[in-house]
């Protein structure tokens, strides 16, 4: 187990930008063969943002930091390291959150991308604490973005009805107070990588007219193998996460678990036994959106006026590699 002493970082700017498009549950029985019923019983999901064709996963980024900084007022020079979890980059290179420092007009700091699927925002928290209680950036701007329906297969019921688009930002530096994160979980497992992945596109199969063809470029998933795993792995995290705290689920006020499906939302909180009020979702809203679902359940929360100074908040995802991780934060 890794070490972990008492010192902590916390949230002190959130935002998020959704795009205007709603797509409906009913768009999509005009696209393929399902129906509002199966979308909503299997999934929890009515409806999901859709990103225009010339915007990029960087424009809604930047909005989104645009946002959290306005939130923690703050400008961009108190701004030290910019994060960006995606894996619906602009382009493979340069990354995204170089895209996004340009768009801020962040001459001034290094920037760079987590690819670690829905599990991206935790890792990144994760990674902000060492780099910021090591001495490192003063504060750092943390961004979680995805604009998964440029790689949906709009062909492919299993999961072009699941995923939307979103970008979420919160700016974190040192803790002060008793506030701040006092935990955390992370494991990948990349023996179970071609569960959920973007086969297409990269070095091991390059862009070609046959890719292409064969619909490689489009994210693929074996959804009731990738439903198991999930369930399973986001239970075990935050059980782990809140022993490192020296707390048990008891403790928990709220937990905010990564929004991919209602049902696992609802099973990660029976396997910590909290009554459904303290388990915040909503997936009904905007689908699964990968790594941006935990920072906008926390600037909703947030701005919901829901989160009292001193609740005990567990945030705990699953996705793609296969990641997942949990952080246990004191608000
Ligand atoms: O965010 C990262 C992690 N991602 C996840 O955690 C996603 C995890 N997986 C899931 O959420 C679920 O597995 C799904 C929502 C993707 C699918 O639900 P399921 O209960 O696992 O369904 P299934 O894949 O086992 O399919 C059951 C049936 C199949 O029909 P048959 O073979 O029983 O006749 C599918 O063809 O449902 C059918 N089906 C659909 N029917 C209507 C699959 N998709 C649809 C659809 N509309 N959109």
């Amino acid at each position: 187990m890794e070490r972990q002493d008492n010192k902590q970082i916390k949230i002190v700017g959130s935002g998020f930008y959704v795009p205007e498009k709603v797509l409906t549950n009913a768009d999509l029985e005009k696209m393929v063969e399902t129906s509002d019923e199966w979308i909503t019983t299997r999934t929890g999901i009515k409806e999901r943002r859709m990103a225009s064709p010339e915007q990029a996963t960087s424009d809604m980024t930047i909005e989104a930091c645009r946002r959290a900084l306005h939130n923690g007022n703050l400008e961009v020079e108190d701004i030290d390291l910019i994060i960006v979890g995606t894996s619906t980059p602009d382009t493979l290179f340069p990354s995204t959150a170089c895209w996004v420092q340009k768009g801020l007009q962040a001459d001034h700091i290094p920037a760079f991308d987590i690819s670690a699927g829905c599990t991206g925002f935790l890792y990144g928290m994760i990674l902000s604490r060492s780099l910021i209680l090591n001495g490192g950036p003063r504060r750092i701007l943390l961004a979680g973005s995805e604009c998964l329906t440029k790689i949906t297969n709009w062909k492919d019921r299993g999961t072009c009805v699941l995923f939307g688009d979103a970008a979420g930002a919160v700016i974190l530096e040192k803790s002060e107070d008793d506030s701040g994160m006092l935990s955390h979980y992370w494991k990948a497992d990349g023996k179970l990588g071609n569960l959920l992945f973007q086969p297409g596109g990269g070095s091991r199969n390059p862009a070609t007219k046959e890719t292409v063809d064969q619909d490689l470029h489009y994210l693929h998933m074996k959804g009731n193998e990738v439903f198991k795993h999930a369930v399973k792995r986001m239970g075990e995290a935050a059980t782990v996460a809140l022993k490192k705290a020296g707390l048990t689920p008891q403790n928990v006020d709220c937990l905010i678990p990564h929004q991919a499906n209602i049902r696992i939302i609802k099973a990660t909180g029976k396997r910590l036994n909290l009554p459904p009020e303290k388990v915040y979702s909503n997936i009904h809203r905007y689908g699964n959106v990968s790594v941006a679902s935990i920072p906008i359940s926390l600037h909703e929360l947030k701005v919901g006026g829901q989160l009292q100074k001193g609740d005990i908040v567990v945030m705990v995802a699953f996705g793609a590699g296969f990641t997942w991780a949990s952080v246990v934060y004191r608000w």
